[in-house]
């Protein structure tokens, strides 16, 4: 942004956003300089918050005749910085919390269209209303947003059955750096007319455009579930015991969580009211859910025939199932809040990574060994998406130890833990996004061939790189 004329374009950007359509006081934009998990503290002379996509698309081609970087921001839930302005003070951000209407909804279709600022919750609910599921699920929905779902591609806890934020998208919506509004809003299923470029939005982290609205796809509310967390013989015994249930179940698994005995020990010590359902003490445990068309009572009676299953092949030890709906949401109380729970212990130092669903138990165990000898005494809470293949691999310090070394490692100890991905074959970010995190970590993992392409598309979307600058690439 040009000294000589700064005031006069934030100006101008305020009567663009129109009444009510920004911040500009030091108290009200400071949560929008700060990153979720505080690991950045930025910098913005502005908040936009625009009401409708014409006013989006008249910022946007504003920014790009004057060169003004632009940060978009949902719910501001990421883990990865990648809606946080950097330190210069130069970077406008772009909310779309006011973009928040649903604007479609049939039921017969399977389909719902809503704004971006609309959050997951809200998403939810309205499905819900006319008996259809929208399944993308995870702790942060009261307050995440759909725009920052798509962008960020996130995963969540039904993955396993319903794929990820992508795998949900029929089109959408979105304003190009240049301020040109790109639309598909059709809600086909079939659509096979050359590229397929709402993907290019949908996990780029507001790099190429600003995503709008979306269609989403809708499924059937599933009738009943079966929720258990089952205490599994070792680590290996939770990819058998996958493999089982989801032969044997017709494939409705939908959740298959991995938990660790010191998740669920920090979770009863610092949620309250989340207790051990099962009385004696193991090493791993997971969290699993059927969903069903059937009635309770045979989801019920499926359930407990293939622990039973589990149990004569020793790979399950013991097992608590939900037989109400209190019990069903006090387990999954308990697993949304490990991070929680693991935050009391001190600072975190976290991996979001993914390998071959088999390969998981040798990952973790060679990984927890890596860690325990570079950070001598420090507690490893490996828990998350074992279904699909993502395991959260944190470290927490030794208990009490408040010692500041501790996260200075963290670059040492991310590296390791990446290079040790990197031979299994995983990935580096399986469900987080890069952000600004791991911008430099995804140049040293991605093929130069990847790289190389990605950059191509960055050049031709956004020439003159206002959007999202220092984010992914
Ligand atoms: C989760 O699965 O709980 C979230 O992705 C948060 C985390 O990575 O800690
Ligand atoms: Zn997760």
């Amino acid at each position: 942004m040009a000294t000589s004329t700064r005031q006069e374009i934030l100006q101008q950007l305020k009567e663009l956003a129109g009444p009510g359509g920004y911040l500009d006081e030091r108290i009200d934009i400071e949560p929008y300089e700060n990153d979720f998990r505080r690991l950045y503290k930025g910098s913005t002379p502005l908040v936009l918050r625009p009401d409708s996509t014409e006013r989006v698309s008249r910022i946007m081609k504003f920014c790009f005749e004057t060169g003004t970087p632009v940060v978009p921001v949902g719910g501001n839930t990421g883990y990865c910085g990648g809606a946080t302005p950097d330190e210069s003070g130069e970077q406008v951000v772009l909310s779309l919390a006011r973009l928040n209407k649903i604007r479609g909804l049939d039921p017969l279709n399977y389909t719902l269209t809503a704004d971006a600022g609309c959050t997951l919750a809200q998403v939810q609910e309205a499905a819900e209303k006319v008996q259809r599921l929208f399944p993308l699920s995870m702790g942060s929905e009261g307050s995440c947003q759909i725009g920052g779902n798509l962008s960020t591609n996130a995963g969540g806890t039904a993955v396993l059955r319903y794929g990820n934020t992508r795998d949900l998208v029929l089109g959408i919506e979105a304003v190009l750096p240049d301020g040109s509004v790109i639309e598909n809003l059709k809600g086909l299923r079939k659509d096979n007319t050359g590229y397929d470029w709402k993907n290019l939005f949908i996990g780029a982290e507001g790099t190429l455009g600003v995503v709008t609205a979306a269609v989403l796809k809708l499924y059937p509310m599933p009738r009943s579930y079966g929720t258990a967390l089952v205490a599994l013989r070792d680590l290996d015994a939770s990819v058998e015991l996958l493999s089982l249930l989801r032969e044997q179940s017709g494939d409705s698994v939908t959740t298959f969580e991995l938990i660790p005995r010191l998740a669920l020990e920090l979770t009863t010590r610092h949620i309250d009211g989340v207790t051990d359902p099962l009385g004696k003490v193991y090493d791993w445990y997971v969290l699993l859910e059927l969903s069903c068309a059937t009635e309770e009572s045979q989801t019920q009676a499926l359930l407990e025939l293939l622990l039973g299953e589990g149990f004569e092949r020793e790979i399950v030890l013991d097992a608590a199932l939900a037989s109400s709906g209190a019990q069903r949401e006090a387990m999954w109380r308990m697993r949304e809040s490990i991070p929680e729970a693991q935050s009391h212990e001190g600072p975190s130092i976290k991996h979001d990574v993914s390998v071959q669903v088999r390969k998981m138990p040798a990952f973790v165990s060679e990984a927890t060994s890596l860690v325990k000898t570079l950070v001598p005494g420090c507690r490893v809470v490996s828990y998350g998406h074992l279904g699909d293949g993502n395991v959260h691999f944190n470290l927490s310090p030794a208990e009490g130890d408040r010692d500041p070394v501790f996260l200075e490692q963290a670059g040492r100890v991310n590296h390791a833990v990446h290079e040790l991905i990197d031979q299994y074959g995983g990935s580096i970010s399986a469900e987080h996004g890069i952000g600004r995190l791991k911008r430099e970590e995804l140049a040293v993992y991605k093929s130069a061939s990847e790289i190389g392409l990605m950059r191509k598309i960055k050049a031709a979307l956004d020439p003159s790189g206002i959007m999202n600058p220092g984010k992914v690439i």
